[in-house]
């Protein structure tokens, strides 16, 4: 027994990312070999919260067999939610409104029923800060940085960007040739929420003409002038990709409205921006959702390495007796960042970086200026 542990618990919130599935093999491997038990929460922490609606109390036995081969598929052998804050549940009272009710002195009290020494809390901004929560009413926690979106910002990287941005890569390769045939402006949407990294990366290695990101409020007539002067040079078709979260000038976000005790949804913005770049080109214009096909699939092997090394590294953090922290990448490092400093500040596209800068030497149109 290391640290007074015996048996610990994953738990992996939010949406999805691939390379969840090989943190969680790199968490129980890496604990077995310790002699420690791993169990797995079930959807997030609604396992422990509501141990009646699940099988064998909501915890899932995480043996060497039950991880045996999963490094390199998507999604997460314990499911994942991204409703239900146990710090902040929503609860409905007698005359229908809803308030929030801090539920994690119930929760925390589950996991001592369950024998459960410490939880590593697989994550975004959501799960982390929970784990935050958790571990200021006295669990022992660690945090894994889990995002497709790459807008933590006390780690270099998170697992599942990579995969993201591939697959979007990917998607666009295959719009070009179908805008090319047809001479047609493609609109390409991709997630990414109130970042563009998705959007900027796939479209940069992709080579389209115009990204439109949130951290740059759009104009769209540069992105048409881009369009004329394409046209003018003899290249009768152009590519369009813009982020979930990018907003115009002049309008707002774009979503698709709210459930109670999630975040907001957003989308709508791709077939907007085709509609009116249509309307301001008169070219024919298509727009393409690409949503959460980025967030299923197999990971890249960097993002399975990269979870491999998260994992391993959450379970050697408890043995040297750390606790509330977050592992993180800092190249070439695993290192562990305070939980409570991980999610204050969103991590977004720095608008002097390097790969902006090549972005514009390139003539990319962010829609911000006149080509
Ligand atoms: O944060 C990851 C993410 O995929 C965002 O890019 C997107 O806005 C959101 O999750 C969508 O989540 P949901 O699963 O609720 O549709």
């Amino acid at each position: 027994m290391f640290n007074n542990i015996s048996k610990i618990a994953i738990s992996t919130g939010g949406g999805d990312a691939p390379g969840l599935n090989a943190v969680i093999r790199s968490v129980t491997l890496a604990a077995r070999n310790r002699g420690w038990d791993v169990v797995g929460i079930r959807d997030g922490f609604n396992g422990l919260m509501f141990p009646d609606e699940y099988p064998h109390g909501g915890l899932v036995d995480l043996s060497r067999e039950a991880v045996r081969g999963i490094s390199h598929l998507g999604g997460t052998i314990i499911g994942s939610t991204n409703k239900g804050n146990p710090t902040a549940y929503p609860t409905e009272q007698e005359d229908g409104s809803f308030v929030e009710v801090d539920r994690s002195e119930e929760l925390i009290g589950r996991f001592h029923d369950a024998g459960i020494d410490a939880l590593i809390t697989v994550g975004g901004d959501g799960s982390l800060t929970i784990g935050n929560h958790l571990f200021q009413n006295g669990l022992r926690v660690i945090g894994v940085p889990k995002t497709i979106d790459n807008d933590l910002d006390k780690t270099t990287a998170t697992f599942g960007f990579d995969t993201a941005v591939d697959f979007a890569t990917e998607c666009i390769d295959r719009l070009f040739v179908t805008a090319t045939s047809h001479g047609r402006i493609i609109v390409v949407e991709v997630m990414g929420r109130y970042a563009g990294w998705i959007a900027l990366h796939s479209g940069m290695a992709a080579g389209a003409h115009g990204i439109l990101i949130p951290e740059i409020p759009y104009d769209l007539e540069p992105i048409a002038a881009t369009i004329r002067q394409r046209e003018e040079r003899g290249a009768k078709f152009s590519i369009v990709v813009v982020a979930e979260g990018a907003v115009p000038i002049d309008g707002e976000l774009s979503t698709k409205g709210q459930t109670i005790g999630q975040a907001v949804q957003l989308g709508g913005i791709g077939t907007k921006v085709a509609q009116r770049l249509e309307a301001l080109t008169g070219k024919e214009s298509r727009c393409v959702v690409l949503g959460h096909l980025l967030r299923g699939g197999p990971p890249t092997s960097l993002d399975r390495l990269l979870g491999l090394r998260f994992g391993a590294a959450a379970v050697r953090a408890l043995e040297i007796g750390h606790n509330g922290v977050m592992v993180a990448l800092d190249p070439p490092n695993v290192t562990y960042v305070p939980l409570v400093g991980a999610t204050q500040r969103m991590k977004t596209v720095p608008l002097d970086g390097d790969t902006m800068t090549t972005a514009r030497d390139l003539g990319i149109n962010f829609g911000d200026q006149m080509p």
